[in-house]
């Protein structure tokens, strides 16, 4: 199938390599001219495991190719991927202005019928509104149909969830516009679930959502968790092994970041009050994860005594380990809420670093491994979960610091054998631990 993808971006561009890698003809286009040209020689605009050797293989087997312009993207597919951002505006509703744009550029160079599909997220009604632009910008009247098809992908893992999706949703206008789009995904052997374009749409917030909540939720647990002197770790163990909630998405920290949660909880509450409908449920996950972090930096101040002054590491930058992903990252926000305390801060991050001096400038300073962050620290605090940070030499680690005094905000250890190793251990809704506990 010759199909053509908008957005060279996470989903586009995974969406471009993996239909290319399953035998299709695909043609990328993006209007941002960097962006394309270092994908013409091969680089990647960001990183994601195993996205340049798919990405440069299907190029070699001239299977896909990238292209500035629209026109010759439009003429060439037969079934077209919306996959461009949708951020969110100033008061946090979703900003449509390029998928609005796709559309526009679309309709305007249409000649056949074509089938158009969403995979931005977007709220419900937009199949609609993109139905409408193409519509419009004509410049004569050629049938096509708009698809709704929720992308579920995670960055770090988004090949293997692209390959291997635990379900895969097609909204489209009839049955066989569906079997046009479910032909595509055929050769994934996952399970397919055809309903109307604007179910779909909800299907991506509802998920999403749904995800948030149960960090919120567990969240919510760990203060009670914390406040009690209970273990979050066992209760989430507890709770989870029933198979009626399941075990993922229970870890407790930080809370959530990324360039979908945050954004979509906060869609999800707009359009509930367009439709007058209650969004309460919402709101809190939304505010339970905004206290997250401001939480954490609380504790640290009263153990520290006051962070002026002080020295502390941070290890890890992304908003969640294997990506360079810096948007609304838990972790960039404890670094600002540290530096706003007066304390001086040295980070570490296995890959973000490079894109984090955008962010963070020289407020901080950046250092080539963990041992080096934790170098004279009067405090350690973990913000992302980063392998490497598991299999840590500890008596190396104490050496290092001025204090071995660690706030964890990924539960990454296990209390007892932190306080053995000798560190004063905080983390998120877990007795704290200390070395005098653990001699005694
Ligand atoms: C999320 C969804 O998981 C994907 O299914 C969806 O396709 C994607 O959004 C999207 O809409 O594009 P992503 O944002 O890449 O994917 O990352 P997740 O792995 O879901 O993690 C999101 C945040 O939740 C991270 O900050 C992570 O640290 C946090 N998290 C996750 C927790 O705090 N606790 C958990 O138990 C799980």
């Amino acid at each position: 199938m010759q199909i053509g993808v908008i957005g060279a971006g996470y989903v586009g561009l995974v969406t471009a390599a993996v239909f290319a890698d399953l035998g299709n003809d695909v043609v990328c286009h993006d209007r941002d001219e960097s962006r394309i040209r270092m994908l013409q020689q091969g680089e990647m605009p960001f990183y994601e495991p195993g996205l340049q050797e798919m990405v440069t293989r299907n190029m070699r087997d001239r299977r896909l190719r990238f292209t500035t312009r629209v026109d010759e993207m439009v003429d060439f597919a037969r079934v077209i991927f919306i996959a461009v951002g949708t951020p969110a505006d100033s008061d946090g509703d979703t900003d449509l202005s390029q998928v609005k744009s796709a559309a526009r550029a679309i309709g305007q160079h249409m000649k056949e019928y074509k089938i158009i599909v969403n995979k931005s997220t977007a709220p419900v009604g937009t199949g609609d509104l993109v139905r409408q632009i193409i519509a419009a910008h004509q410049p004569q009247p050629v049938p096509f149909d708009v698809v709704s098809n929720p992308e579920f992908l995670r960055e770090g893992s988004a090949i293997q969830d692209m390959l291997n999706p635990d379900r895969i949703v097609i909204g489209a206008p009839s049955r066989q516009v569906a079997m046009a789009v479910m032909e595509l995904y055929a050769p994934l052997g996952r399970p397919i679930l055809v309903t109307d374009v604007q179910t779909a749409e909800i299907i991506k917030y509802a998920s999403n959502a749904f995800l948030a909540l149960k960090i919120s939720f567990i969240n919510a647990i760990a203060d009670l968790c914390e406040a009690t002197q209970a273990d979050i770790e066992m209760v989430a163990r507890g709770i989870g092994l029933d198979h009626r909630i399941g075990p993922h998405f229970l870890r407790a920290g930080l809370g959530y970041g990324g360039s979908c949660f945050p954004k979509d909880v906060q869609s999800l509450i707009h359009t509930a009050r367009r439709y007058r409908v209650d969004d309460g449920l919402f709101v809190a996950a939304h505010r339970i994860n905004r206290v997250r972090v401001e939480r954490f930096v609380h504790r640290m101040d009263h153990v520290l005594n006051g962070l002026d002054g002080k020295a502390i590491g941070v290890w890890g930058l992304s908003f969640k380990p294997d990506t360079d992903d810096l948007r609304e990252s838990r972790a960039v926000e404890l670094v600002q809420r540290l530096l706003d305390a007066g304390a001086t801060v040295q980070v570490y991050d296995p890959v973000a670093v490079p894109r984090a001096r955008t962010v963070l400038g020289d407020t901080v300073v950046y250092c080539t491994n963990a041992y080096e962050a934790a170098q004279d620290v009067d405090a350690l605090a973990i913000a992302t979960e980063w392998r490497e940070f598991r299999q840590v030499d500890f008596d190396r680690l104490r050496q290092r610091m001025r204090q071995p005094i660690i706030f964890d905000g990924r539960n990454m250890y296990d209390p007892e054998r932190m306080a053995r190793m000798g560190f004063y251990y905080y983390s998120i809704g877990r007795p704290m631990v200390s070395p005098e506990r653990a001699a005694g």
